[in-house]
């Protein structure tokens, strides 16, 4: 018999249910996806409507079964957190009211409310919330996407009307090995090109070697180029690596080039007395990326976009129109000054999650995860591990001298691990090219004694107790 509660109560029953039995269910899934398609086609006919209350048991339990769990305490994997309650019923309430934020008129409290919060954050960054702008968005894709049209927008003024044949000079951008490959994706998209962003190579520490960078930009320049434009990457995906921002930002002023710092991970920092040290600097850059769906755990997705000149973001975005409401007195119309048109209320999950936990809820969250990184790295060490990077972020990357130095071997010991069940890990490439595993604390949730769970694993699958692996 059909339970007597309404779609909104079974979901309210089972929300809180899900955090609480996470920890019991595999991290892993290995359903093929012929079993998910035919599941889905003997069990919905969308030609007929079928009451919620019966589809959303089997929806649920897809999710449960046939899903990598990024909320588990023993997912050590990409920054994909587990997410405050403050989160979950911020993206449902922001869902059920459905602002629109492209103009203030139509969302009063909605717009307010998101800027209240990034008001906040800029504080914790050391932005003054008066003379700069921010505003959230889909991730951090669009957040880095953001940075490179302002850039644009500002060092080429004919860009805007030309794109790249307006440049004079063509456009070159700077990363280090270890940043995040969407900047390749954006190049393309502004038509700039891919060609146009140069990889700086790291140093010993995996960061950006400045003067290897010094070298780069003038020899382009010699050649013809315009450098416009370095990213900083604090909190590198594959190593958790924060470059050296203040001597970045410095390089930058004398270049005149514009200085994003990509912190879609490591921008938590701020909000803890242990990390906030190691992102000195990032108050002076032109712009910085900072995703809160990564390091202040609320669903995905929720990015967002800093910037200390409005100028340029007002020049990029501007928009004219008959069929949008007209711009209220101040002018702060959010589809002006950002990629978007229609909005979502994205910031209202962030808003939630401080609300409950407040900064210090943070620094507390933030600075356990910390310290169970702090275990990991301990434990591998105490195994005969080698620790490969030396990130203040509780990211660790390691090897072992039983396990061959190619990417190959790396993979194949992770996808032992994952594949009983037990724990997430992964292998990457790091920026100087060596192999290594990675794990990364990224839920609040993870005790110590999922990280000893995590080292048996690795341990065991690296000595093959459960089979040959490499
Ligand atoms: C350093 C860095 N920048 C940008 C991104 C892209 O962020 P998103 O996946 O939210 O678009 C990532 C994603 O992991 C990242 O690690």
């Amino acid at each position: 018999m059909v339970p007597m509660v309404t779609p909104f109560e079974w979901l309210a029953q089972q929300l809180p249910s899900i955090a609480a039995r996470m920890g019991d269910l595999p991290v892993t899934s290995s359903v093929q996806p012929q079993q998910v398609r035919s599941f889905l086609a003997e069990h919905f006919d969308l030609e007929q409507s079928t009451p919620l209350l019966e589809a959303l048991p089997a929806v649920s339990s897809m999710l449960e079964r046939w899903t990598t769990h990024v909320t588990h305490p023993r997912y050590f994997g990409n920054f994909n957190p587990s997410v405050t309650d403050g989160g979950v019923i911020g993206e449902a309430l922001a869902a059920a009211w459905n602002p629109q934020l492209a103009v203030w008129c139509h969302a009063p409290a909605a717009v307010e409310i998101e800027r209240f919060t990034l008001d906040f954050l800029m504080g914790k960054l050391g932005l003054d919330a008066e003379s700069c702008l921010a505003h959230f968005t889909g991730g951090g894709s669009e957040a880095n996407h953001t940075a490179v049209i302002c850039a644009l927008t500002q060092c080429f003024p004919q860009w805007a009307e030309q794109g790249a044949a307006g440049c004079e000079g063509a456009p070159r951008l700077y990363v280090s090995a270890g940043a995040h490959d969407s900047f390749f994706k954006i190049a393309h998209a502004v038509g700039i090109g891919r060609a146009a962003v140069r990889i700086v190579p790291v140093d010993g520490d995996l960061q950006m070697d400045v003067t290897a960078l010094r070298k780069m930009v003038i020899e382009d320049a010699r050649a013809g180029c315009t450098p416009f434009m370095v990213v900083a990457t604090a909190g590198s995906t594959a190593a958790g690596t924060i470059d050296p921002l203040k001597r970045l930002v410095a390089f930058g002023r004398v270049q005149g080039m514009w200085v994003h710092v990509d912190a879609a991970y490591g921008g938590f920092g701020v909000l803890t007395e242990r990390l906030r040290p190691h992102l000195d600097g990032i108050a002076f850059a032109d712009s910085i990326t900072f995703d809160a769906h990564k390091g202040m755990s609320v669903p995905m997705g929720a990015g967002m976009f800093f910037c200390r000149h409005p100028k340029p973001v007002e020049a990029a975005f501007a928009a004219a129109n008959s069929y949008m409401p007209a711009p209220t007195a101040d002018g702060s119309e959010p589809y002006l000054n950002t990629l978007q048109w229609s909005r979502r209320f994205i910031g209202l999950k962030v808003f939630l999650s401080l609300v409950e936990h407040g900064a210090r809820g943070y620094d507390t969250l933030l600075e356990g995860q910390c310290a169970v990184a702090d275990v990991l790295i301990q434990g591998l060490i105490d195994g005969g591990w080698q620790i490969l990077s030396q990130s203040p972020l509780p990211m660790v990357c390691f090897s072992h001298q039983d396990v061959r130095a190619s990417l190959e071997a790396h993979e194949n010991l992770a996808a032992a691990v994952r594949k009983r069940g037990q724990a997430w890990i992964s292998a990457v490439t790091l920026a100087d090219g060596q192999p290594a595993l990675r794990a990364c604390v990224t839920s609040f949730r993870t005790t110590p004694a999922d990280v000893a769970t995590l080292l048996s694993e690795i341990q065991a699958c690296r000595i093959g107790r459960f089979g040959h692996i490499s």
